[in-house]
């Protein structure tokens, strides 16, 4: 059998796994019983509003998606419709609930605004060939994401629990985290299979956009990636930002920089996140002075 074909294969395995084992969360079992609310929203207050806008956008990620990929392979249509928007419109929902239960207003998520560069690379991807280069971007987004939160829920889990915020951690945070691998091994999967299948100069196109156009998830604009920095601040993230960065774009470089030999991070990921530190610093200068 093909490497395409054994890719495809264990591709719609694994969307129908997901499928079946992870439902959207339940919002009956979730416990939004807050021992010092004050206390959270203090601490924890603006990642779960990060969080909770990042999920909830989901929504206009789809309307990108399908301005982006008119296209698609009917495995990446199944797996974003039926499984993932279900699901993070869910975390969400839960965590956004949640945040307005400690005492803040509810997250203020762009659901509809699809980009011009997001409209003109859609325009071009009705030729095939620029379609593959526009899925393999989807793909490495997809994967920089998903691991991001991966790691992001993992520091938020454990800092809820330390305060003593047993519920929220195991109702909230647990179940929310649990789904997020699957997402990632979507993502890795397809960019793997696309990787091997794409021509030398869709490859360099790949390298080329996504140099260009990186950036942190969420982070749409200076407030946003300064928001982005105070989230890596408050998770601990911001005292090592290389080994974060590396974590989130490990199969990236091993796919697009492999004739790069010794690079840790591709620079564009590292420039980014040291960014988003260095503008939520420098946001707190006039509040200190
Ligand atoms: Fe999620
Ligand atoms: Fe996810």
């Amino acid at each position: 059998m093909s490497q395409a074909s054994l890719t495809a294969l264990r591709l719609a395995a694994h969307v129908d796994r997901l499928g079946l084992e992870h439902p959207p969360i339940d919002l009956a079992s979730v416990d939004y019983t807050v021992r010092r609310p004050a206390e959270l929203n203090r601490r924890y207050g603006h990642v779960l509003d990060y969080m909770a806008r990042v999920e909830l956008e989901v929504d206009r990620n789809v309307l990108e998606l399908t301005t982006l990929l008119p296209d698609p392979p009917e495995i990446d249509r199944r797996f974003y419709a039926e499984v993932w928007q279900p699901q993070e419109t869910r975390h969400g929902l839960i965590l956004d609930e949640l945040q307005v239960q400690v005492g803040r207003p509810p997250a203020e998520a762009d659901l509809t605004s699809v980009g011009v560069k997001m409209r003109i690379l859609g325009a071009l991807a009705h030729l095939p060939a620029f379609q593959d280069v526009c899925r393999m971007l989807y793909y490495l987004t997809g994967m920089a994401t998903e691991r991001s939160a991966v790691l992001a829920y993992n520091l938020l889990h454990d800092g809820v629990r330390d305060i003593g915020e047993e519920a929220v951690a195991r109702t909230v945070i647990a179940p929310i985290r649990r789904q997020e691998p699957g997402h990632y091994a979507f993502y890795q999967l397809s960019a793997r299979g696309l990787w091997a299948e794409l021509a030398a100069w869709q490859r360099w196109m790949v390298r080329r956009m996504r140099s260009l156009s990186f950036g942190p998830v969420g982070a749409n604009n200076d407030t946003q990636r300064a928001d982005f920095g105070d989230m890596l601040a408050t998770l601990g993230i911001d005292r090592d930002v290389e080994a974060f960065a590396a974590q989130i774009s490990r199969v990236e470089r091993e796919l697009l920089w492999a004739h790069r030999a010794g690079l840790r991070v591709p620079p564009y990921v590292a420039t980014a996140f040291r960014e988003a530190v260095e503008v939520a610093q420098a946001r707190l200068i006039p509040l200190r002075g």
